[in-house]
């Protein structure tokens, strides 16, 4: 059994992907061990308690320094003893200390192809403005394995999606989740589970 940690700062609409995955078997050998929020009124808290799942807030503004914040939550996550740790919509950093302690354990969904609207600044409703604004014709979602960089990890799997006329960043990104990442982030989750996942030279290789 893949043990995973969640992170999460927002909806928790790719968390929820995650435990429907697991629930109806698109994601095998796997069980979520902990979610930890940035952010106590995210809604992702919501749906892991909702689902049973143990859930924790590891808010920066309940310590004095970010050095403070880092230690907590490496410690919140180390506590949970995973095997991967699944950034899924979060909003903040990962220290240094915890990528060296987990490599290539770590992975991220980011909403569009990396490399292109991607790096810092890019996050969330901001990398579909940059679509919109850029005229790009597709964009997608990119599963990552995380790295010191900012969206520069090993990529596990991309999927496009269609940019079309009248769309908002608000309509671009319901459609981005909804035909790329709900899709590629359970399929990641499961192809590390079951082994089919190797990194060599800074690029995955995947066998099916
Ligand atoms: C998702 O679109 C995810 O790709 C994005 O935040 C959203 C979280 O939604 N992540 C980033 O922009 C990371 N750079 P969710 O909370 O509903 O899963």
């Amino acid at each position: 059994m893949l043990r995973i940690l969640v992170c999460v700062s927002g909806g928790g609409t790719n968390l929820q992907a995650i435990i429907d995955g697991i629930a109806n078997g698109t994601i095998t050998n796997t069980e979520i061990v902990r979610v930890i929020s940035n952010n106590k009124k995210a809604y992702a808290l919501e749906r892991a308690k909702n689902a049973g799942i143990d859930a924790a807030c590891v808010s920066p503004k309940d310590y004095a320094d970010r050095e403070q914040f880092n230690e907590a939550f490496l410690q919140a996550v180390t506590e949970a003893e995973p095997d991967l740790i699944v950034l899924a919509g979060f909003l903040v950093v990962i220290p240094e200390k915890m990528i060296k302690a987990y490599p290539n354990q770590i992975i991220n969904i980011h909403p569009s192809l990396i490399p292109s609207f991607c790096g810092t600044g890019y996050y969330g409703l901001k990398v579909h403005e940059g679509a919109l604004e850029r005229g790009v014709k597709v964009t997608g979602a990119t599963v990552h394995f995380v790295d010191e960089g900012t969206d520069t990890g090993p990529i596990i799997l991309q999927k496009a999606v269609a940019v079309e006329e009248g769309d908002t960043p608000e309509i671009l990104q319901k459609r981005v989740m909804e035909q790329a990442e709900w899709q590629i982030m359970p399929r990641a989750i499961d192809l590390i589970a079951n082994g089919k996942v190797s990194v060599k030279n800074g690029k995955v290789w995947l066998s099916e």
